[in-house]
């Protein structure tokens, strides 16, 4: 099936058949996260295959009780290694670096100082599952099943649930199944709301939902020679 018919196939589906997920299909949704791309190629993702009754109620009960996901025959639990340690790097740490650019290094010097690093680690790491959860969903629905991401979860409970070291979470579940029934696509935004070309239009319609709102000054910035390395790795010849 072609990628963009899987993408408008796709449904947060709620309720499911009862008949178990071939193991042949789970396999196929876990080649597909494992081929994901992550930050350095750390890998830091880990999933857990649930398929037994008890469990998954039990991860339902960590999901807020969402009765719904009891009744899935199959719940990926997307772990990931809380590898993020900002307390412990020195200044030349190319995360660090990177993370003071994105955040503003008030914020990360906060967190740095933060008691408990562990909690710190689970938001690092909380969009270690997303890439890889997402290829699970849509080959998923490349084989006649749906799924729904669940992120309104304890995690605290859900990892001890799954029985997972102190140096794992469980951030997200992804109950997967045939659908029982159809389900209209919900309204999406259209693409001139999401999108803008180049830098942000000084006038007419802006994107999203804030109306308005001053375009920021752009700044000057100095004009150096790009580097042709990232994190080491050289770009490729051509
Ligand atoms: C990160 C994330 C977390 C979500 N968490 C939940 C959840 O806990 N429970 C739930 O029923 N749906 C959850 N959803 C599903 C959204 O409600 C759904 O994607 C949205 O309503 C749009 O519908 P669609 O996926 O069918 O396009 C989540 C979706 C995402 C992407």
């Amino acid at each position: 099936m072609d990628l963009i018919q899987v993408i408008r196939d796709r449904r947060s589906v709620r309720s499911f058949r009862p008949d178990p997920v071939p193991e042949e299909d789970i396999h196929a949704m876990l080649e597909a996260a494992r081929l994901a791309p992550s930050g350095g190629n750390a890998q830091s993702h880990v999933i857990g295959v649930v398929t037994e009754p008890r469990q998954i109620e039990d991860l339902a009960r960590a999901a807020g009780n969402q009765a719904w996901i009891a009744k899935a025959p199959l719940v990926f639990a997307l772990c990931a290694e809380l590898t993020t340690n900002l307390a412990g790097r020195d200044d030349a740490d190319f995360a660090l670096i990177v993370n003071k650019k994105r955040f503003g290094a008030e914020l990360i010097e906060y967190l740095a100082a933060f008691p408990d690093q562990s909690a710190v680690a689970r938001l690092f790491e909380n969009a270690a599952p997303l890439i890889p959860g997402q290829h699970i969903v849509l080959t998923a629905v490349s084989r006649g099943l749906q799924a729904c991401w669940v992120g309104h979860l304890d995690v605290t409970m859900a990892s001890l649930m799954l029985g997972l070291p102190q140096t794992h979470a469980c951030l997200f579940l992804l109950p997967v199944g045939y659908p029982a029934t159809g389900r209209p696509q919900p309204e999406k935004k259209s693409i001139e709301a999401i999108t803008f070309r180049d830098r942000w239009p000084a006038s007419g319609t802006n994107p999203g939902s804030t109306p308005g709102g001053r375009p920021r000054a752009r700044p000057e910035i100095a004009r150096l020679p790009l580097s042709g390395f990232f994190h080491g790795l050289p770009n490729p010849p051509g």
